[in-house]
C-alpha cells in the first residue's frame, strides 16, 4: 500500500500505517498528513481521463472528489466502499460587481455552497466517512460551528454510521442546526465555545473509540485538496495569481496548500498561486501570528467573537500546517470587521450569487489587500465561497432590515440594505409604490 500517515514535523519524521486510528503523531504530538511516497502519475494522460469521467454515470466518476482519485489513493477502490453524495462539481462564477467592489478588474468565485449539504465540508467528509467505513468504526463524531456537523450527519447517514455532533450552544446558525437534526444525528449542544468543546471531545474520542471527523483528521483534508484540483481542471490548468479563502480552524487552507504543492511536484502545474487567508477581526489568531515581528508561541484568542459563526474559532488546530502553506506560496493573512463582512456579503448577493457570512470575508479581505497594494488590480484571483446563502437566513434578514448588531452591540449599517416593504391589498397603492422605485439596474 503506497499511502501512509506522516508526522508533519520534519524533525520527528515518524510515519504510520494508513489504517491506524490516529489524529496526531503518537511520538511528538504534531499533526499528521496522508502521504503517498513514490506516487508517480502521467499528468497529461490523467488530465484527459478526468475530463472523460465527467461524461460517465459511475458514482465515483460523478463525484468531484473521487473523479480525481489518483491523487487521493488511500483506499483500495476495488475493495473499499465509498460514501458519496456526488460532492464537489462546484462552479466557477465570474462576479464583475464584486470585482469592482474589491477594486479588481475581474474576480471569479469557486462556490463550494453548491455542494450537497451546502458547504466545502462535503469534499472532505466523503473521504472521512469512507475512511471510517474502511476502519470498521461504527460511530463518528465532530465538534462544529455548524457546517462540519451538517455534512458529517449527511455522510454518516449515507454510510450507515451513527453520528454524534457537539455544537457550541447558541452560536450556530439555524440552517446548519436544522440540517443535523434532519439527517438524524445525535446532536449535543454544549455550553462552551468551539475550542473548549474540541478539547473535550478529543479526550472523549480516545476513551470511547468514536472516530473523530474534525479537520485534524487528515483524511478530511485529502478530500478538501481536490477543491484546488477541480478549480484548475475547470480553468484548463491556468494557475491563478491568488486563491483567497476564509480561515477558521485552518484545515481548508492547509488542504489547498498541500494539494497545490502535490500538483506542482507531480508536474500538473508549473507554479503555485499565492494563498490569502481572511479572518474575522474578533477571531484572528493567525493574522496576529503571521504579522508578528517575532514568532514566539502561537497565541490563541480566548474569547473569539464574530457574527460569521462558522469562523468563530480562537485556537485553530491546523495553524502549523496553514502557516507552512501560506509561507511557501508567498501568500498573506488579512482580517476584516463585522461591517466589512456584512457589506461584502450583500455585494456578493447582488451578483445573484450569495453566500454565508464567513464566505464573504474573502471579498472584504480582497478589498483591503487591493487597497494596500498586496493584490494588484489586474491580478487573476479566485475567491472560495465556502457556504451557501441559505445557511444563515437570520443574518440576512437582520442586515437588510437594519437589525444586525455586532457581538458587542454595535448596529451594522445596511449600506447595501434591501428591506421588504409591507403594502396594503390595493392595486393603486401598490402601483404608486412601484412608480417610486427605480427600475432594477437603473
Ligand atoms: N467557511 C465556512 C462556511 C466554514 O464553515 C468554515 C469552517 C470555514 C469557512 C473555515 O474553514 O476551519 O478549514 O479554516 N467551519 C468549521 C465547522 C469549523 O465546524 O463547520 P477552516
Amino acid at each position: 500500500m503506497p499511502a501512509q500517515l506522516s508526522c508533519i514535523d520534519a524533525a520527528c519524521g515518524a510515519s504510520f500505517p494508513i489504517d491506524d486510528v490516529l489524529y496526531a503523531c503518537p511520538r511528538c504530538g504534531a499533526l499528521l498528513a496522508v502521504e503517498y511516497p513514490g506516487l508517480r502519475v502521467d499528468p497529461a494522460a490523467l488530465k484527459r481521463t478526468w475530463r472523460e469521467r465527467r461524461m460517465s454515470n459511475a458514482p465515483l466518476d460523478q463525484s468531484g472528489v473521487w473523479r480525481y482519485r489518483e491523487l487521493i489513493p488511500f483506499l483500495d477502490f476495488d475493495r473499499h466502499a465509498v460514501a458519496t453524495l456526488r460532492e464537489g462539481n462546484t462552479p466557477l462564477l465570474a462576479a464583475p460587481r464584486a470585482a469592482q467592489y474589491a477594486g479588481l478588474d475581474s474576480l471569479v468565485f469557486k462556490h463550494q455552497g453548491f455542494n450537497p449539504t451546502g458547504s466545502f465540508k462535503d469534499n472532505g467528509m466523503t473521504c472521512g466517512a469512507s475512511q471510517a467505513l474502511r476502519l470498521g468504526l461504527r460511530r463518528v463524531a465532530c465538534v462544529s460551528t455548524g457546517n462540519t456537523s451538517a455534512s458529517m450527519a449527511a455522510y454518516a447517514a449515507v454510510a450507515g454510521l451513527t453520528a454524534v455532533i457537539f455544537l457550541p450552544h447558541g452560536n450556530i446558525s439555524f440552517g446548519k442546526l436544522a440540517q443535523a437534526l434532519e439527517y438524524g444525528a445525535l446532536t449535543l449542544q454544549v455550553e462552551a465555545n468551539f475550542d473548549q468543546i474540541l478539547a473535550l471531545v478529543r479526550g472523549l474520542a480516545e476513551k470511547t473509540g468514536i472516530y473523530l471527523l474534525n479537520s485534524m483528521n487528515p483524511f478530511r483534508l485529502e478530500g478538501q485538496k481536490t477543491i484546488m484540483v477541480e478549480m484548475l481542471d475547470q480553468r484548463d490548468w491556468r494557475v491563478p495569481d491568488w486563491v483567497v479563502v476564509p480561515g477558521g480552524n485552518l484545515g481548508n487552507v492547509s488542504a489547498f496548500g498541500k494539494g497545490l504543492r502535490e500538483l506542482l511536484a507531480l508536474g500538473f502545474i508549473d507554479r503555485l498561486p499565492k494563498l490569502a487567508v481572511i479572518q474575522a477581526a474578533g477571531s484572528a489568531p493567525l493574522y496576529d501570528y503571521f504579522h508578528a515581528a517575532a514568532k514566539g508561541e502561537f497565541r490563541a484568542v480566548q474569547n473569539p467573537e464574530t457574527l460569521a459563526t462558522a469562523i468563530r474559532i480562537g485556537d485553530p488546530v491546523s495553524w502549523p500546517k496553514a502557516m507552512h502553506e501560506i509561507t511557501i506560496s508567498g501568500g498573506t493573512v488579512e482580517r476584516v470587521t463585522e461591517q466589512e463582512i456584512a457589506d461584502a456579503k450583500a455585494v456578493i448577493g447582488r451578483c445573484g450569487i450569495g453566500c454565508e457570512p464567513a464566505s464573504a470575508a474573502t471579498v472584504a479581505g480582497l478589498r483591503k489587500l487591493v487597497a494596500a497594494g498586496t493584490v494588484q488590480p489586474g491580478a487573476d484571483v479566485v475567491a472560495v465561497l465556502t457556504g451557501n446563502v441559505l445557511k444563515d437566513p437570520d443574518y440576512i434578514y437582520r442586515y437588510h432590515t437594519g437589525q444586525l448588531q455586532t457581538p458587542s452591540g454595535v448596529t451594522i449599517e445596511p449600506r447595501f440594505g434591501n428591506a421588504p416593504r409591507v403594502v396594503p391589498n390595493d392595486p393603486d397603492r401598490i402601483a404608486a409604490v412601484l412608480a417610486e422605485t427605480s427600475a432594477p439596474g437603473a
